[in-house]
């Protein structure tokens, strides 16, 4: 089979990396790719986001397989046009996108299928929405702009001063664009947080083992919100109990309620958890796989990958065992000093051999370009370093002992990750 791809980051490599065990995946292509994915996958010079130049290559290419991972492409409707072209596509139709696309929509049908999620409030006038802060007049609050922000479109805000700055900036501002023409305001949830993701063809849906993310830059959880510092799996707060609370109370009936809305959703569905004192809540769902909880879930994987995808495709998810290996992985992302605000590119990687990988440790490439026989950085997140072990200690052990061993201009790493309780 010839295997198309979509995107450029870490969990892009990872998703290649676990296609490629499959001996029916004969030539795999990503597009765009980047400088490391290049070693395990031919790379096509096509923007994620073009639509028409990605259906055109992936007839030229003979593609039998294509995988959409990033947003916006699904969001724009990646999947629907593959698909008509006659391109087999793992991923959600447009109107199934919109889960993640709009968070409007998402709580709206939390709030129908009776789903838990924080109590909310939406907004297409700054003003209402400012004076329904200031009458509810709890802090913290938070303010979510309506659609895709680069993972930046919600704050929490503690005063009615950061309150009116935050909907000034979003919806008169527009600092994210169109995406801030409407808001949520919701509730402020407590508890520890944990990422699922989920096969889902529609009908039956496969949740993965659980992740951690650390989304802030520093350490202790401080600094800005970025991609994702690192991951664990599994996320030891996501017990079998709240597992199974999640599968009857969010997981089936978002299922559920997408099919009752006729947007069935197929591909990976992602839960954004949090586990407060009263249960499981919905804090966001994606559409897609996340970075970097990809690169520890699917090493974990023991099924075929691209069986369980293709499975998706034809809709017998039902008729596939997923199973997880027991162990424990861990990532640490090596990143551009000052990201995720402003940094320098292309200075040179040490500590990778010409396969872009080393010694105890495997390395997904995020943002690196291969230049004069070398790796290079070439964004805000560099790599994800993974390692896999029987206890989460010694994954990250071997996740950190890997860090010490790589070194590029202003490189910076979170030293805390899988430390918090
Ligand atoms: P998101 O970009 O939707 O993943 O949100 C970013 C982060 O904001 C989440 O990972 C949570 O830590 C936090 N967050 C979002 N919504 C809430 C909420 N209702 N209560 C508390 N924290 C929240
Ligand atoms: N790591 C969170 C995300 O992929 O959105």
């Amino acid at each position: 089979m010839n295997i198309l791809v979509i995107g450029s980051g870490g969990r892009e490599h990872a998703i290649i990396r676990k296609l490629k065990e499959n001996p029916l995946a004969q030539t795999i292509y990503c597009a765009p790719g980047n400088g490391g994915i290049a070693a395990d996958a031919v790379c096509l010079p096509v923007k994620a986001c073009d639509v028409q130049g990605m259906v055109a290559i992936a007839k030229e290419k003979k593609i039998d397989f294509a995988v959409v991972t990033p947003d916006d492409p699904l969001v724009f409707g990646m999947v629907d046009a593959m698909n008509n072209a006659g391109i087999k596509t793992f991923g959600p139709t447009a109107a199934a996108a919109q889960i993640e696309g709009s968070k409007v929509f998402s709580k709206n049908l939390m709030k129908k299928y009776g789903i838990p999620t924080a109590t909310y409030e939406t907004f297409d006038d700054a003003a209402d929405a400012v004076s329904y802060i200031r009458a509810r007049g709890q802090f913290p609050v938070v303010i979510k702009a309506d659609g895709l922000a680069l993972g930046k479109g919600v704050l929490i805000v503690n005063s009615m001063s950061e309150a009116e700055e935050g909907i000034h900036s979003i919806m008169e501002d527009k600092v994210f664009g169109a995406s801030g023409n409407r808001v949520v305001i919701e509730e402020f949830l407590t508890g520890p947080e944990a990422s699922v993701l989920a096969f889902c063809d529609g009908n039956t849906i496969v949740p993965m083992v659980s992740a951690m993310d650390h989304k802030r830059a520093l350490d202790h959880d401080q600094g800005l919100n970025t991609g994702g510092m690192g991951t664990v799996a599994p996320n030891r707060h996501y017990t079998a109990e709240i597992a199974e609370r999640c599968m009857k109370t969010i997981f089936q009936p978002t299922v559920e309620a997408m099919k009752a809305e006729g947007r069935p959703f197929s591909g990976c569905l992602f839960f954004g958890l949090m586990i407060t004192p009263k249960g499981p809540y919905v804090i966001e769902y994606n559409c897609r796989f996340g970075d970097p909880e990809t690169q520890v879930v699917l090493p974990l994987l023991k099924t075929d990958l691209l069986e369980i995808m293709l499975a998706v495709w034809d809709k017998r998810l039902d008729k596939v065992k997923v199973e997880f290996s027991d162990l424990h992985a861990a990532c640490v992302v090596l990143a551009s000093g000052g990201y995720p605000v402003s940094y320098q590119t292309g200075f040179p990687i040490s500590g990778l051999n010409q396969q872009g990988q080393m010694e105890g440790a495997t390395i997904y490439h995020a943002g690196t370009k291969f230049e004069d026989g070398v790796y290079k950085t070439a964004g805000g997140r560099v790599l994800g370093l993974v390692a896999t072990a029987p206890t989460g200690n010694d994954a990250l052990k071997k996740a950190y002992q890997a860090a010490e061993k790589i070194s590029f201009g202003g490189v910076h790493y979170r030293r805390d990750i899988g430390a918090k309780n």
